[in-house]
């Protein structure tokens, strides 16, 4: 299915995919696609809302769908994927299976995650109603705990705590060339 090298970035909500996402495909002059603009576009809607009306089994399989749909076209890219998308429906073994995608984990504590998620988990579906910082910190804990084992697989794992989306380019860039 998959035609043409791509390059895959995933890792928890906060973590910087989009961000290092955009400046990676700058630097090696490709198109970006996030994933979560992606669906919004295709199906017209937020994520917020597709949540709320459509529910969460409707929203995980549109993101595979849609996932798909993108490793299937014939152009070069980055993409970032949403935090929990290499998490439902095989998504590793689709990507590991593409001879020509490069997935790579963006890895960041708890603390760092929390400092970043803390001041916009209103636009957040999963977090929104987290009362306080512990109470966030436990949730990322406790999600990271299933999710890490899908992050793990990734190609390259990159940590990311302490550095500015320029540096995790350059260390991406450094890894894979
Ligand atoms: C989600 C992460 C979000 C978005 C949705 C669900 C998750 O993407 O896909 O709210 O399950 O972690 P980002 O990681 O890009 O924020």
């Amino acid at each position: 299915m998959q035609k043409a090298f791509k390059i895959v970035l995933l890792g928890y909500m906060g973590s910087g995919k989009s961000t290092v996402g955009k400046e990676l495909a700058k630097a090696l002059q490709l198109p970006f696609v996030d994933l979560d603009h992606f669906i919004t576009s295709e199906l017209q809607q937020s994520i917020a809302d597709l949540f709320q009306e459509k529910g969460v089994i409707y929203f995980r399989k549109k993101e595979h769908e849609l996932l798909k749909k993108l490793l299937g076209q014939d152009s070069p890219t980055v993409i970032s994927l949403g935090g929990g998308t290499p998490c439902y429906y095989n998504t590793m073994e689709l990507l590991r299976d593409q001879q020509e995608v490069i997935t790579v984990y963006l890895d960041l504590s708890i603390t760092q995650l929390v400092q970043r998620l803390w001041p916009e988990k209103d636009h957040r579906p999963l977090i929104a109603d987290v009362g306080s910082q512990e109470e966030l910190a436990e949730f990322i804990g406790k999600h990271l705990f299933e999710r890490r084992p899908f992050y793990h697989q990734a190609d390259k794992k990159i940590k990311c705590d302490d550095k500015s989306p320029h540096e995790v380019v350059q260390l991406i860039v450094g890894d894979l060339f």
